[in-house]
């Protein structure tokens, strides 16, 4: 395999100490949270805004308030999704830097977009919130807004995955030079399918629980609307994950699916869809009763989530198999170049150490090694006044030598001379030779 990765980078991952697995174990933990939270953003604007449309045309102001309930769902989860989406974010740049930096690169400028775009779809979900009942009058142009902001939203979810795509295969980094040329690719079309499928399965599931706890707390119109919507968005989703799931590992390069074949981390997708089939049956099961428990719907959830958690781990087994080789050579490089920097350190060390002892008879020699003459010459005036200047000016030789022990300030310019590490012994020699210097009239 031909590698095209920094390997001139050196990497030292800072771990505290602390074994790689436990960060893998935190980023799969952080990921979740985040992804659900992002499910629920996708899945809750899609839904304010094609239950707005429907309490329109049904004339069914019950569709119309659910809508502009779930709205809120929509802007809770925008910001917990951003805001839990910077740790998994920190915790792969750090354990994968020269891939995640890489694709970064290979995929910039576009990847940007995950900044403004972010920026505009949360700017047009706020205004199609809080225009709600001002627009009352105008649901043409609202919708319009609302619609917007669920076509912004969903425009992030090609960027970033193309982007995890890229770094995720490092063999492609040779041939990928721009986003396009990773955002049509059977890869990226299949994880986007099931990213959007998960999203609805996910706000299917949510809605049926909120709605469960509205009727119980007496809202039934609207607890109804979202239960059996909630219902119909769950077991439309469900099936085709269900035959999705098992097939993503294999949509990566031939090495990674046949590597991830000979570990465990190949039983984990199909586990995940088991659970979602007993999630389904069970929903199914429940959907002749009109009306289910929270707690009912909560079971569901558990299984969703657990499903989800399980394909979470399922990539990060892609990230250990795919980056096992570049991450060995890229471990060899960095004891290559810090063997070099040692070996550079101890010759410096031993050539000081070999330095001929300073001549102390040779008082410029001493002046050198003490570093007088980085703000002193003899006749001519650096930083500090020219040697020659000080014998014409001072006679005192003790003078001298408390100067140079203790600094000195404003005797012939503004700038100061700091305190200079010389012995006694050494200030008498300097001190002596400074006031030789002295031109006779
Ligand atoms: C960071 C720059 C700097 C270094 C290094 C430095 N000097 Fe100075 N030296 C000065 C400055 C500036 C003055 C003038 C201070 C003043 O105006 O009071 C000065 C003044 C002196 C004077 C005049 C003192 C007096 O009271 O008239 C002597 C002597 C002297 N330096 C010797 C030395 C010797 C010897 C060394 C090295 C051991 C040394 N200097 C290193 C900046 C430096």
């Amino acid at each position: 395999m031909i590698w095209k990765l920094p390997f001139d980078i050196p990497l030292v991952t800072p771990t505290l100490g602390l074994p790689l697995e436990f960060f893998s174990v935190l980023g799969i933990i952080v990921f979740v949270v985040h992804i659900s939270f992002i499910y629920m953003l996708i899945g809750a604007s899609t839904a304010s805004v094609v239950y707005n449309i429907m309490g329109v045309f049904k004339k069914d102001s019950n569709y119309d308030k659910f809508a502009y309930r779930m709205t809120n769902y929509t802007t809770v989860s925008e910001n917990m999704g951003a805001l839990w989406g910077v740790a998994p974010l920190l915790v792969i740049s750090v354990l994968f830097t020269g891939f995640f930096y890489t694709a970064i690169l290979k995929v910039s400028p576009h990847i940007l977009h995950i900044i403004y775009g972010n920026i505009i779809a949360f700017l047009l979900s706020y205004a199609y919130k809080f225009s709600w009942h001002a627009l009352e009058n105008h649901k043409g142009f609202h919708i319009a807004i609302g619609i917007s902001a669920v076509l912004a939203f969903f425009t992030l979810p090609f960027v970033f995955m193309s982007m995890s795509n890229l770094y995720m295969q490092p063999e492609l980094f040779a041939t990928v030079n721009s986003i396009w040329d990773i955002m049509f690719t059977p890869v990226t079309g299949f994880r986007l399918l099931n990213f959007f499928l998960t999203a609805f399965m996910a706000t299917g599931v949510v809605m049926i629980f909120i709605g469960a706890r509205w009727v119980k707390a007496g809202d039934v119109e609207i607890g109804k609307i979202a239960i059996s919507q909630g219902k119909k968005w769950f077991l439309w989703a469900t099936p085709l994950n269900i035959v999705v799931l098992p097939l993503l590992p294999f949509v990566f390069t031939t090495r990674i699916s046949e590597a991830l074949m000979h570990t465990p981390f190949i039983f984990l997708p199909f586990v995940a869809s088991l659970l979602l089939i007993i999630a389904f049956l069970y929903v199914l099961n429940k959907f002749n009763e009109e009306v289910v428990t929270p707690q009912t719907a909560l079971r569901a959830i558990a299984l969703v989530l657990l499903s989800v958690f399980l394909m979470a781990t399922t990539r990060e087994g892609v990230r250990v198999v795919s980056f096992a080789e570049p991450l060995a050579l890229q471990a060899e490089a960095t004891t290559e170049f810090m063997t070099a920097s040692l070996a550079e350190y101890k010759k410096y060390k031993e050539e000081m150490a070999n330095k001929p002892a300073v001549d102390l008879n040779d008082p410029l020699q001493l002046a050198e090694a003490k570093g007088c003459l980085s703000c002193h010459s003899v006749d001519m005036k650096l930083v500090g006044p020219a040697y020659k200047e000080i014998a014409n000016k001072e006679a005192d030789k003790a003078v001298l030598i408390h100067t140079m022990q203790n600094g000195s300030v404003n005797k012939y310019d503004v700038i100061p001379m700091p305190a200079q590490d010389v012995s006694n012994e050494e200030a008498e020699i300097l001190a002596n030779w400074i006031l030789s210097l002295k031109e006779v009239k």
